[in-house]
C-alpha cells in the first residue's frame, strides 16, 4: 500500500521489506537511518526493541508499551504506535460515527490486538466498554490497568458475551480464521442496530460477519484497520493527509485473492 501512496504523492522513495533477526535489530535501525531512510515500520518480534531504541517515544506508544513506526528526523529516532489510531480511523470510517459515541464489546480483549483496542476505546472515551476473554485473568488485569484513564463503572467483564447493552462489537480473537471455526456469540443475540467489526481480513467473511449480515447488522472486516495503521504511519513520515484511495487500491491489489 505504501508504494502506490508514494507514487500518488510524487515522492521519489520506495517502501522495502527487510528481514532482520532480533539480535541485529539495533544495528539494522541505525544502518537504515544512516542510509538516509525516512523511517521504518516494524512488526513482531521487534516492537518492544523499537520502543527501547527510540530517542523520543510519543505518550500514546508508551502507553501501549510497543512501537511499530520509527521516524528518523534531525539525527533523532522518534517512536510511535499506529495500531490503536488505525483501528479508530477504520471504525469511524466503516460505521460513520465517532468511537466515543459507541458502547463497545471486545471479544478477545486479553490478546495483543484486543488490549490495544480496549486502550484505544478507553482513550477515545467510548460510552461503555465490555471486555470478554476466554482466559479471565487477562481482562481483570486490563480492567485494573484502565482504571487510571477510564471510569471503572463503565467497564464490564463478561465470560459469555452478551451484546444486549452494546452497539459496536469488535472481534479481536483469532477465531474465524480457520474453516469450521465457531461463532463466538450465543445464537440470536445480534440485532440490526449492531455494528460488527472483525479484525480478521483473511478470510474476508468470518462466521461472525456472516451472522451479523444475516441479522441485518452492519459488518466490516479488518482490512480497513490494516490500511489505516499504514495511512497513520505514512502521515508520520510525510505529513498529512495520506493518499488513502491510492493506498487502499494498492492494498486490495496485493491481496492473494485479487
Ligand atoms: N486487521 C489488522 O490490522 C489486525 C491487526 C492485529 C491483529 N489482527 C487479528 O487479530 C487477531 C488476534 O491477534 P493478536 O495478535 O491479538 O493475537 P493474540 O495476542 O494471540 O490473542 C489471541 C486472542 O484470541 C483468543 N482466542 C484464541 N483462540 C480462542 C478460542 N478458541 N476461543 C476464544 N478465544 C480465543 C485469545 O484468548 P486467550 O487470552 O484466552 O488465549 C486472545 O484473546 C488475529 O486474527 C489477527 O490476525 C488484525
Amino acid at each position: 500500500m505504501h508504494n502506490p501512496g508514494l507514487q500518488a504523492r510524487h515522492l521519489d522513495a520506495q517502501y522495502v521489506r527487510l528481514h532482520v533477526h532480533p539480535e541485529e535489530f539495533a544495528a539494522a535501525v541505525h544502518a537504515c537511518r544512516e542510509a538516509g531512510m525516512v523511517g521504518i515500520n516494524c512488526t513482531i518480534p521487534h516492537k518492544r526493541a523499537a520502543l527501547e531504541i527510540a530517542d523520543t517515544v510519543d505518550p500514546h506508544a508508551r502507553r501501549f508499551g510497543v512501537v511499530n513506526t520509527l521516524v528518523f528526523r534531525e539525527g533523532r529516532i522518534f517512536g510511535h504506535n499506529t495500531d490503536g489510531p488505525g483501528l479508530q480511523r477504520a471504525l469511524e470510517e466503516e460505521f460513520g460515527a465517532p468511537l466515543a459515541s459507541h458502547r463497545v464489546l471486545i471479544l478477545g480483549a486479553g490478546g495483543g490486538a484486543g488490549r490495544a483496542a480496549a486502550i484505544q476505546c478507553a482513550q477515545a472515551g467510548c460510552a461503555r466498554l465490555t471486555l470478554v476473554n476466554r482466559t479471565r485473568d487477562k481482562i481483570e488485569r486490563l480492567a485494573a490497568e484502565l482504571a487510571d484513564e477510564y471510569p471503572a463503572d463503565r467497564v464490564i467483564l463478561q465470560d459469555v458475551p452478551d451484546p444486549g447493552e452494546t452497539d459496536l462489537i469488535i472481534n479481536a480473537t483469532s477465531v474465524g480464521m480457520n474453516p469450521g471455526d465457531p461463532l463466538l456469540l450465543p445464537p440470536g443475540v445480534l440485532e440490526t442496530r449492531h455494528c460488527v467489526y472483525d479484525m480478521i481480513y483473511s478470510p474476508p467473511e468470518t462466521p461472525l460477519l456472516a451472522a451479523a449480515r444475516a441479522a441485518g447488522a452492519r459488518a466490516a472486516n479488518g482490512l480497513s484497520m490494516l490500511l489505516h495503521q499504514g495511512t497513520a504511519a505514512f502521515e508520520l513520515w510525510f505529513g498529512p493527509p495520506a493518499p488513502v484511495d491510492a493506498m487502499r487500491r494498492g492494498l486490495l491489489e496485493s491481496l492473494p485473492s485479487s
